[in-house]
């Protein structure tokens, strides 16, 4: 197997004044490239502490991670860089992930000023080139550039920082609830070009939700997290077919409730 990233024993301690939170305990993972592993979990159980901390964006307590073979933990910012040309995140709330003063075709081509990421784009393509191509897959029209993010609708935002994201071509995806701050009836659109993506593109994609439907429709892998721990873990269709902790059976049990309450 291709490993793209490996985490060995990871914590990640945070101070709460006197009180201490284990809000990541002793987790293992290995996601291999072109992997799509669902993360899910009730609200507070260590997720985006997780997530963070395979971006790089937080450092662990203890523990080790490779990302592509190389040991990111203790790195400091100026030798991640090939992380953080390879690595691209989504963030649940697309207002407050999405600089309001500048206009989306700089937010989208921001990325690529990195000297990594304009070798990663070995055909030299321009900015210009690479925002029009990352618009058309993401549905948004070309015009779109020189507007303000407070201009788009929730669903266009959540577009604007997947095209972002994209610009880089990147090769893994984190998206953090990505589309829980959506209407549900914009909500099955970006999933299904998330889904598109990672299909079209061969995109690892690490996607963290409560809503476990979105985990069924994009993931193949599912890693379920209680109090800071993987509790049960295995290919998707294997943890929905025969869930091995009562815990992951509540957590499936809210879906078809859903599933009820909009066909009815
Ligand atoms: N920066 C921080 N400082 C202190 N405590 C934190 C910090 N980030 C997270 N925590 C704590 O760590 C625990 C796990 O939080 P985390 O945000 O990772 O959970 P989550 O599974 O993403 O929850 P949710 O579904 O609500 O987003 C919580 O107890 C939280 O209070
Ligand atoms: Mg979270």
């Amino acid at each position: 197997m291709d490993e793209l990233y490996r985490a060995e024993a990871l914590s990640r301690r945070f101070s709460h004044g006197r009180r201490q939170v284990l809000a990541v305990d002793n987790v293992h993972l290995v996601v291999p490239r072109g992997g799509r592993l669902g993360i899910v979990g009730e609200s507070g159980s260590g997720k985006s502490t997780l997530v963070r901390m395979l971006a790089a964006l937080d450092r662990p307590t203890a523990g080790r991670i490779w990302f592509d073979q190389h040991e990111i933990t203790g790195l400091r910012e100026r030798d991640l860089g090939f992380l953080r040309a390879s690595v691209q995140m989504v963030f649940q709330d697309p207002l407050s992930s999405l600089n309001p003063r500048m206009r989306v075709g700089d937010i989208i081509t921001e990325p690529l000023r990195s000297r990594l990421v304009r070798r990663q784009l070995d055909d030299g393509i321009s900015a210009d080139r690479r925002l029009a191509e990352v618009l058309d897959a993401v549905g948004l029209p070309a015009d779109c550039s020189d507007r303000f993010p407070h201009e788009f609708s929730g669903g266009q935002r959540q577009r604007i920082a997947i095209a972002r994201a994209l610009a880089p071509r990147p090769e893994v995806l984190i998206a953090d609830e990505p589309v829980s701050a959506l209407d549900v009836s914009v909500r099955a659109q970006v999933l299904n070009l998330l889904a598109d993506l990672a299909r079209e593109s061969g995109l690892t994609l690490i996607v963290v939700s409560h809503d476990l439907l979105v985990v069924r429709h994009l993931c193949d892998h599912l890693a379920v997290m209680k109090n800071g721990s993987i509790v049960e873990s295995g290919p998707t269709a294997e943890v929905y077919a025969d869930p091995q902790q009562d815990y992951t059976r509540a957590l499936l049990a809210a879906v078809p409730r859903i599933q009820t309450r909009r066909s009815s």
